[in-house]
């Protein structure tokens, strides 16, 4: 696999890349990706409060989720949709995490680039925290859009009868349901929006076959990376932040400690 970014850690099949995304992704080659798995900002820190714990908290995650106003929304969005298309095989398909405070704009957007929406997966949290405010029902859910190029001939990858086998051998429906990231995927250390490994086992095997090749291109920990290796295939990961890339590596070099995450 010759690529042409510099790796901040590189083993065979996990790689990742410490540098703004807009500017990482510009160093691949067209249609270099089997999939894409992307949990972009949310964009929702806007100073409010939450529960954790059982303690009131700050919602905020970070600076890179400073809210932002639609339109700057919108182009954040346009522009690195854009590049993933470019970067992705036309049999690829990609896949977008989001809440109401972005996958409005995350829809619309891969329309505007090219994208024709194949799912929209509801996660429903088992565990979601409490409503505070009592103002409104309690945020439960997650959307994850799956899309694949809108070309006429782009035969994508669809495990269809493996997903219909986990599911008792019923079709399986675009509602899943799963409790928040257990404490045992947080042993190494916490990224503060980190995905259960269950979601992205079920993604990776749903739309990709053993030693494809994955790109997250705003990876945190590395959940895409953990499932991808678990389940043989190849992972590239970009993050800009130091400090979650070294969480990802400190996540995979102790892989064969985890012990949680494998239930599909
Ligand atoms: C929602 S989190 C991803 C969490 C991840 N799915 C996990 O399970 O840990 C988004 C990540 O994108 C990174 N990020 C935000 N803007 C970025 C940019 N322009 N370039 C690279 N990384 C960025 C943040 O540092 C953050 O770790």
């Amino acid at each position: 696999m010759e690529l042409p970014n510099k790796y901040y850690y590189e083993d065979s099949s996990f790689k990742l890349i410490n540098e703004d995304t807009f500017k990482a992704l510009k160093n691949f080659d067209d249609k270099t990706f089997d999939m894409v798995f992307a949990d972009p900002p949310y964009f929702l820190s806007d100073d409010g409060i939450t529960c954790k714990g059982g303690k009131m908290v700050s919602v905020n995650k970070g600076m890179w989720d400073k809210s932002l106003n639609v339109k700057e929304k919108h182009e954040f969005n346009k522009k690195w949709i854009k590049e993933c298309y470019r970067v992705l095989k036309d049999t690829g398909t990609i896949w977008i995490s989001g809440t109401m405070h972005n996958i409005y704009s995350i829809g619309m957007a891969l329309e505007e680039e090219g994208f024709k929406i194949i799912n929209n997966i509801t996660w429903e949290k088992t565990n979601p925290p409490p409503n505070l405010a009592c103002k409104t029902f309690t945020h439960s859910t997650e959307t994850i859009l799956w899309a694949k190029k809108d070309l006429k001939k782009s035969k994508y990858t669809f495990n269809y009868e493996l997903m219909k086998k986990l599911n008792d051998n019923k079709q399986m429906k675009d509602v899943w349901t799963t409790s928040l990231t257990k404490p045992s995927e947080k042993k190494q250390g916490k990224h503060p929006t980190q995905k259960p490994l269950e979601l992205l086992d079920r993604i990776i095997l749903a739309s990709t076959n053993e030693n494809d090749l994955i790109l997250d291109p705003f990876c945190g920990s590395s959940t895409t990376g953990i499932s991808a290796i678990k389940l043989n295939r190849k992972y590239i990961g970009i993050d800009n932040e130091k400090e979650y890339l070294d969480l990802s590596i400190r996540r995979y070099e102790n892989r064969k400690n985890f012990n949680g995450g494998d239930k599909l």
